[in-house]
C-alpha cells in the first residue's frame, strides 16, 4: 500500500456542519468548529435576516479555510430557514440564535438525527427547560452528541480546580460567591420601518421572552460553574433586582442588576450577583469556601491547608468544546450535556423568578412551573412578521407575576 493510499485510509469521516443564527457568537462558533478537528466542512447557514448571513459569510470567506464550503443554495434566510437547513444533508448543527428559540430548534434537530452544538442558555422559562430535558433524553436514545457553550466545562484550569474541590481539597463546602458584574451590553438601534418583531429579535437581549434576562443569558456561565462545583441539588432562592441605568423602551423589560441568595443541600448558602451597567467595577468569578480552604476555578487557585495553583497552558475553550464533541462522536461515545445545561439554565431562572416576584421559590416549584414567556398568540415555528408581540412591563418584586400587563 502506498503512503498516499494509507493517508487516505486514515482520513476521518467528514462531518458536514450547518449554522443557525449567524450573529456574533454563531459566526465565532462556525470559525471555531472549522478549527476543531480535521475533516470538518461548514456547508450551510441560516438566519432570519439576509444581512446577518451576508456578514457572517464575508467573515468566514476571509479566513480562507479549506473546510468552508457554503454555496448560495445552502444559505437559508427567514424564520423557517433553520428547517430547510436541517434537511440539507448536514451531520452537526450549531444552534446560535437568541435562546427563546432553542427548545424548538433543539427538538427538531434531534428529531432529524443531527448532532448538536447549542449555545447557552438553552431556554428562558421552565416550560422550555422541560422541553430541552425531553429532547436531551431523545438524543441519548438516538446516540447523538450534544455539547453546549458553557466553555468552562471544557477549560483545563476549571476542570482541574473543580476536580480538586470534588476530591476534598477545601474540605466540606460551606458557602460560595458567584459574580458576573459587567459593563453595558451592545444594543440594536431601531431603524425606521422596523416592525416590533424585527426590533425585538434584533435587540433580543432586552426582552424576557427571547433572552430570559441577564441572569439567564449571561450569568448562567457562572451559575453553571456553581452547579458543577457543588454537585448537589439547589433547594431555593430569594433575590432582588431592577432597572437602574437601562430604563428606556430600547431596553425592553429586563433588569440591569440582580442579587440572589441560593440555598443548596447540605447547608450550603451562596450569594450570586449580576450587573450590566457601564462604569462599575467589573468582576466575573466564583469562589467556594470550605472548612479547609477557598477555591477559585476562574483563577485556578486553592488557598488553605492544600494550597495549589494551576500552572498549565491556557487554551482556546471555544475551539476545545467542538473538538471534544467531534472526538466523542467519532469515538462512538457521544457527549450529551443537555441535562447539565438545562439544570444550570433552570438555576438561573429560579434566581430570576425569585427576584422578579420578591418571593422565596423552591427548586420543585420552578421545575414544575407552567411559566411560559411566549407572547400571547406568538408561534415560535412560524412567527407572523406583521403581528407584533406585546412587551410585558418590567417586573416589580412583590407584585404577582400574573398582574403584569401585556
Ligand atoms: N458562550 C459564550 O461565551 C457566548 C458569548 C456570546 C453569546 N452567546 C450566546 O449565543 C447566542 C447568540 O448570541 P449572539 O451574541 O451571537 O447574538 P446575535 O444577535 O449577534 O446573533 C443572533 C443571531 O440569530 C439570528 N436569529 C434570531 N432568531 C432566529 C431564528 N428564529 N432563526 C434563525 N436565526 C435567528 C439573528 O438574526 C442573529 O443574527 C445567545 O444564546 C448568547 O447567549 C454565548
Amino acid at each position: 500500500m502506498t503512503f498516499a493510499v494509507l493517508q487516505e485510509a486514515r482520513k476521518p469521516e467528514p462531518i458536514r456542519v450547518g449554522l443557525v443564527g449567524c450573529g456574533g457568537r454563531g459566526t465565532g462558533a462556525a470559525e471555531d468548529v472549522l478549527n476543531a478537528a480535521p475533516g470538518v466542512r461548514l456547508v450551510a447557514l441560516a438566519d432570519v435576516f439576509p444581512d446577518r448571513i451576508a456578514k457572517c459569510r464575508e467573515h468566514l470567506v476571509s479566513l480562507r479555510h479549506e473546510g468552508y464550503a457554503v454555496t448560495d443554495e445552502h444559505c437559508y434566510p427567514g424564520y423557517d430557514g433553520w428547517r430547510r437547513l436541517l434537511d440539507c444533508g448536514i451531520d452537526l448543527v450549531l444552534l446560535c440564535t437568541p435562546p427563546g428559540f432553542r427548545p424548538l430548534h433543539f427538538a427538531a434537530a434531534v428529531e432529524s438525527g443531527k448532532h448538536v452544538f447549542f449555545e447557552k442558555p438553552v431556554a428562558v422559562d421552565p416550560v422550555g427547560v422541560r422541553k430541552i430535558l425531553a429532547s436531551g433524553e431523545e438524543a441519548e436514545r438516538r446516540g447523538l452528541g450534544v455539547v453546549t457553550g458553557t466553555i468552562y466545562r471544557h477549560t483545563r484550569k476549571f476542570i482541574e480546580t473543580v476536580r480538586r474541590i470534588h476530591e476534598g481539597a477545601i474540605g466540606e463546602i460551606l458557602s460560595f460567591r458567584a459574580h458576573y458584574n459587567a459593563g453595558a451590553l451592545w444594543r440594536y438601534d431601531r431603524k425606521s420601518g422596523d416592525r416590533d418583531l424585527e426590533f425585538q429579535v434584533r435587540n433580543w437581549p432586552y426582552f424576557d421572552w427571547l433572552s430570559g434576562d441577564i441572569v439567564v443569558e449571561q450569568h448562567v456561565h457562572t451559575l453553571d460553574v456553581v452547579s458543577w462545583a457543588l454537585g448537589r441539588k439547589a433547594l431555593r432562592a430569594i433575590g432582588t433586582g431592577g432597572q437602574a441605568a437601562r430604563t428606556g423602551p430600547e431596553h425592553g423589560n429586563v433588569y440591569d442588576h440582580f442579587a440572589i441568595d441560593y440555598a443548596f443541600e447540605g447547608g450550603v448558602h451562596g450569594l450570586s450577583m449580576n450587573r450590566q451597567i457601564a462604569g462599575g467595577h467589573g468582576e466575573v468569578g466564583a469562589w467556594f469556601v470550605g472548612t479547609e480552604g477557598v477555591a477559585s476555578p476562574y483563577e485556578g487557585t486553592i488557598a488553605g491547608s492544600k494550597p495549589w495553583k494551576y500552572e498549565g497552558e491556557s487554551e482556546n475553550a471555544y475551539v476545545r468544546e467542538h473538538s471534544d464533541l467531534i472526538e466523542s462522536i467519532r469515538a462512538g461515545k457521544p457527549l450529551n450535556e443537555a441535562r447539565q445545561i438545562a439544570e444550570s439554565t433552570l438555576l438561573a431562572i429560579l434566581g430570576r423568578e425569585a427576584a422578579y416576584t420578591g418571593k422565596t421559590i423552591t427548586w420543585e416549584q420552578i421545575l414544575d412551573s407552567d411559566l411560559d414567556l411566549t407572547p400571547p398568540g406568538f408561534d415560535w415555528a412560524n412567527p407572523d412578521p406583521v403581528r407584533d408581540p406585546p412587551v410585558r412591563s418590567v417586573p416589580m418584586p412583590g407584585r404577582p407575576r400574573e398582574a403584569r400587563t401585556a
